[in-house]
């Protein structure tokens, strides 16, 4: 059994993490509105990867023997302006959840939840890659600033990514 607060808190990262994949399609569907499909690609994936987020934490309630409340789902920002203004946007999100993720694991001891403090620690994982691979991209659009073939090669680039379903228990 997990108790109220525990169970909140969980919930309340559930619609995050489906927030987080609202948020990449969105920057999905800009990438692909200016052409840039490798770059459409890489947020697809990471929207994917949201759900999957998201998913691992709705069967972790269950098996808790907790309740799963599905709240709204807030729209996303859709007035992007270029490839570094989203992927700052995405650096800024992912620290956000990161904050969230840390605020999981401090109620969880709190309250001594030992099983979920144990449970978020892929979560904590997960973050500290998804904040370095954002950066990673800044890093290479900052480098090559308005230059076009290399906007183009790092297109492709992107494009490489491919989705692999997620599960803490693997
Ligand atoms: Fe599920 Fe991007 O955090």
């Amino acid at each position: 059994m997990i108790n109220e607060k525990v169970e909140n808190i969980l919930n309340s990262q559930i619609n995050k993490e489906f927030y987080s994949a609202y948020l990449y399609l969105a920057m999905s569907a800009f990438f692909d509105e200016i052409g840039l499909f490798g770059f459409s690609n890489w947020t697809k994936v990471q929207a994917k990867e949201e759900m999957d987020h998201g998913m691992i934490l709705f069967d972790y309630i269950i098996e808790r023997d907790g309740t799963v409340k599905l709240e709204q789902i807030d729209a996303p920002q859709r007035d992007f302006q270029n490839p570094l203004q989203v992927f700052e946007k995405i650096l800024e999100h992912e620290k956000f959840v990161t904050d969230s993720i840390n605020c999981v694991a401090s109620m969880s001891e709190d309250e001594c939840d030992l099983a979920t403090r144990h449970f978020i620690n892929w979560y904590i994982s997960e973050q500290v890659e998804e904040e370095a691979n954002a950066r990673d991209v800044i890093t290479k659009l900052k480098m090559f600033g308005d230059e076009k073939s290399s906007l183009f090669h790092l297109d492709q680039e992107l494009a490489k990514r491919e989705y692999k379903a997620h599960s803490y228990k693997n």
